[in-house]
This record gives structure tokens, C-alpha cells and sequence, in this order.
């Protein structure tokens, strides 16, 4: 299974900092404090968490962290406010009585189908809490995208496993804000990111075209 290959997970660690970056960016301009604050005794719970490291950067803030993935690949031991759970996302939520402050859904949504997307999507506003917040990162849907992401990053630079990525899975902002307006959940800001694969280095761009973060409310 591709999601065990180490370099599955290679990039996505190298978009650690820029997530952190957008976060603390979008907290103290929304709610006038710093991420090291805002991230104290949230609740949070990380859909597709993947090894589980990033969500562990905010545990070591103070958080509550719950992180959700079908495949374990977890790197890390649960311990108090620390839970890594191997479990198909929508398992896990026919269960869950519990709502979060924040959700990530970083690098997520393109892994699932139309269907699976407005299931998840409409069941969002019941876990999350009323001043909650969703960060999520996902791959636009154009040429442009579908050219740089698998064209360029798996066929011609294998900076991923072939067949990571299927366009048709790919989600526009406007098509993300359809889902969310359904729902009653609203985009609260969108911005795009570039990749230099060159220093490995991911950074905040204007250009949403290809993958971009979005931060939602209701
Ligand atoms: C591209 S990775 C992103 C990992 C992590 N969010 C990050 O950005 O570092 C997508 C993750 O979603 C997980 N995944 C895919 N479908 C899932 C589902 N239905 N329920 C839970 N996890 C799922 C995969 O196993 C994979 O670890």
C-alpha cells in the first residue's frame, strides 16, 4: 500500500512549517492572540492524520489531541490527551459523541470520493464546536494542478509514489464552497502554496491554483 512507502509522508512533513505559519497567521488576525495561546487546552482532532507528528506539535502546545487514520503508520505512543486512532474516519464518527475546537483536515479531502466528501462535509458542523474552527489544505482542480501534481511531482521528479494523486478527486475553492454552503459552514479565508523542489520548501503564495489552505467556520 503506497500510504506505508516512507516517501509518501516526506512531503507532507515538509509542509509542517508552512501550516504553522498560515495558523498563526490566521489566529491572530481572527482572534487577536497567538498560536502558542489559542493552541492551549483546545480540542483537536486531525482527520487522516497520517504519522501523527503534526498533530503532536499542538499536543506539545497544550492541546487535546485526537488523530483519526485507516492505516497506521503512527510514529508516536497515545498517552493522556494524546490519542492516535487506526480507523476508517467514518467508523469512527458513527461513535463519536465528542466535538472538537478545531479540526485539520490537512492534505485529506483529495483522497476521497464526491460521495464520501459531502458525507464528511455534512457531518462536520455536528462535532465542531460553535467558535470552532477547520484548517484544511487540498489540491485544486484544473490542468494546471493536475500537470504539477502528478505530471511534474510523481511522473517526472518522483518527489511522491505514482498514483498518489487522482485528479478527479481534486477540489476547487469554488467547489469547496458549495459543499461547505450546503452545510451551513462558510470559507472564513483561502490562500494559496507554492512548492521549490529544489530547497524542499513549501511557502505561502497568492496562487490558489494548485494546492491551496482553506480555513472554515460556521
Ligand atoms: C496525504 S495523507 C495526509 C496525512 C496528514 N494529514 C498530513 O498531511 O501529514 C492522507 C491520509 O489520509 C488517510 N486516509 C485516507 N482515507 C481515510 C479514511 N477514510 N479515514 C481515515 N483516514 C484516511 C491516509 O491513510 C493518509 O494517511
Amino acid at each position: 500500500m503506497r500510504e506505508n512507502n516512507k516517501k509518501y509522508y516526506e512531503p507532507l512533513e515538509q509542509m509542517m512549517a508552512v501550516r504553522h505559519q498560515y495558523m498563526a497567521k490566521i489566529i491572530k488576525k481572527t482572534f487577536k492572540t497567538s498560536i502558542y495561546e489559542f493552541f492551549h487546552k483546545c480540542k483537536i482532532l486531525d482527520i487522516g492524520c497520517g504519522t501523527g507528528e503534526f498533530i503532536n506539535n499542538y499536543y506539545e502546545l497544550g492541546s487535546i489531541c485526537t488523530g483519526i487514520d485507516i492505516n497506521n503508520n503512527f510514529k508516536l505512543k497515545n498517552k493522556k490527551n494524546f490519542n492516535l486512532v487506526n480507523s476508517d474516519i467514518f467508523e469512527f464518527l458513527k461513535n463519536n459523541k465528542k466535538r472538537y475546537d478545531i479540526i485539520f483536515m490537512y492534505e485529506f479531502l483529495e483522497h476521497l470520493g464526491t460521495k464520501e466528501k459531502k458525507i464528511l462535509l455534512k457531518k462536520l458542523p455536528s462535532i465542531l464546536n460553535s467558535n470552532g474552527i477547520i484548517f484544511i489544505s487540498t489540491l485544486s482542480k484544473n490542468l494546471i494542478s493536475r500537470f504539477f501534481s502528478i505530471n511534474i511531482a510523481e511522473n517526472l521528479l518522483n518527489l511522491l509514489p505514482k498514483n498518489t494523486h487522482d485528479h478527479n478527486l481534486y477540489l476547487s475553492p469554488s467547489d469547496l464552497q458549495t459543499l461547505l454552503n450546503k452545510n451551513g459552514l462558510s470559507i472564513h479565508n483561502i490562500e494559496g502554496i507554492s512548492y521549490n523542489p529544489l530547497i524542499k520548501s513549501f511557502k505561502l503564495s497568492k496562487i490558489d491554483l494548485i494546492n491551496y489552505f482553506a480555513t472554515i467556520k460556521n
